[in-house]
């Protein structure tokens, strides 16, 4: 039997059980986190703090000496993918992500067909710093967007309440709208290996927005792709460590776990924990579902949460995380509520 990783968050991705579950969480290095706004405030624009990799590597390690979580997650953006196919990305400040839309085949076919590496060397850096600094037991993770959620971005040029522009473009034209997918499996592809090149120990793959798409519409655009990412990727890093989080994905996450080989799935908030623990975690760890705005509350309903998330999966692989990003709001203490309760209650 090969030996098991030093790392409780590698363990638990190979079928490990721990006694207490590694813990991390989505969105850890961020505005709750008063270092963070320090830090923040010295560059003007967040794709700035993203391509400085001094900056980059002091926001990433920031939760890690604050709290001790079980790995650390690259701060980056999703978006520096369609950044690095040469779409214009910018974020202004309190409105979130603005981008140029592509909207019809013309937009799509000016598009890079590749990443251009150089754009993203400062990321590449960021990870040799922090995994230099880390202590080996702390996985470094490392994440890209899936090719269904970067193209909601990039065909609407911003967040959407439900997505409509790319669910409207893939109904209308899906010629068009695979191709500009086909761009995505293979940028996004190319960025994770360089990102296991680089030094990252596992990767996350964020499909925040799975949840809107229907069961043909699902299968079509969030899971062909990620599979697609995942054996291109293991093609050129055999034992690279994946997990895939289609948030929402609710009954079809079955389908995903069957036909997706990631190493781990992320729960959101909203999966039934019964369906979640014998038809998911049975077949493959998982990780999450605590939801933020719980962590947000705070005081007896969090305690009551923590049980009951610790309850549900506690017969198989898991990493305690949350069902979607912490809120920039939540109190810190909150977060230190959740963590002594993770690390007592199963002491
Ligand atoms: O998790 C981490 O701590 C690592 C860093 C990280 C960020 N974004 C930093 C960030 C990660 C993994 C992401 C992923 C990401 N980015 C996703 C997928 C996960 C999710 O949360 O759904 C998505 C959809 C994006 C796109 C994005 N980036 C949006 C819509 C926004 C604006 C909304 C917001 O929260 O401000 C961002 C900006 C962003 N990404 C911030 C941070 C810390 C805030 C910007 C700032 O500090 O000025």
């Amino acid at each position: 039997m090969p030996a098991l990783p030093t790392s409780p968050l590698l363990a638990a991705l190979s079928g490990h059980q721990n006694r207490i579950p590694p813990i991390w969480m989505m969105r850890q290095a961020g505005r709750y986190l008063p270092e963070y706004r320090a830090i923040r405030q010295r560059v003007a624009s967040f794709l700035d703090l993203c391509f400085d990799p001094e900056l980059a590597t002091e926001v990433t390690l920031q939760p890690i000496r604050r709290f001790n979580f079980d790995a650390a997650i690259l701060f980056s953006d999703i978006l520096v993918v369609p950044h690095a196919l040469g779409q214009n990305v910018t974020f202004s400040a309190g409105e979130g992500p603005r981008l140029a839309p592509v909207m019809e085949p013309n937009a799509i076919s000016r598009l890079a067909r590749r990443i251009d590496r150089n754009a993203l060397a400062p990321v590449f850096e960021t990870i040799r710093r922090v995994r230099a600094a880390l202590a080996p037991e702390v996985a470094l993770l490392g994440f890209c967007g899936a090719p269904w959620t970067v193209a909601t971005y990039m065909v609407a040029g911003r967040g959407t309440p439900d997505q409509a522009p790319a669910r409207v473009l893939a109904y209308r034209d899906p010629e068009a709208f695979a191709a500009l997918i086909d761009i995505l499996v293979e940028a996004s592809s190319d960025y994770l290996v360089e990102q296991f090149r680089a030094g990252v120990d596992a990767v996350q793959i964020f499909d925040t927005w799975a949840g809107v798409l229907g069961g043909e519409q699902f299968d079509r655009w969030c899971i062909g792709p990620t599979q697609r990412i995942v054996a291109s990727v293991r093609k050129q890093v055999p034992d690279a460590k994946i997990i895939g989080f289609p948030r929402g994905a609710g009954a079809s996450l079955l389908r995903y776990v069957v036909e997706v080989p990631v190493d781990a799935v992320g729960l959101d908030w909203m999966i039934d924990r019964t369906f979640a623990s014998r038809e998911i975690q049975s077949q493959r760890p998982v990780q999450g579902n605590l939801d933020p705005l719980v962590l947000l509350a705070g005081g007896a309903a969090l305690d009551r949460a923590v049980d009951e998330v610790l309850g549900a999966f506690a017969n198989g692989p898991f990493i305690f995380n949350l069902g979607h990003g912490i809120l920039p709001e939540t109190p810190i203490g909150q977060v230190e509520q959740m963590l002594a309760r993770v690390r007592r209650e199963c002491a």
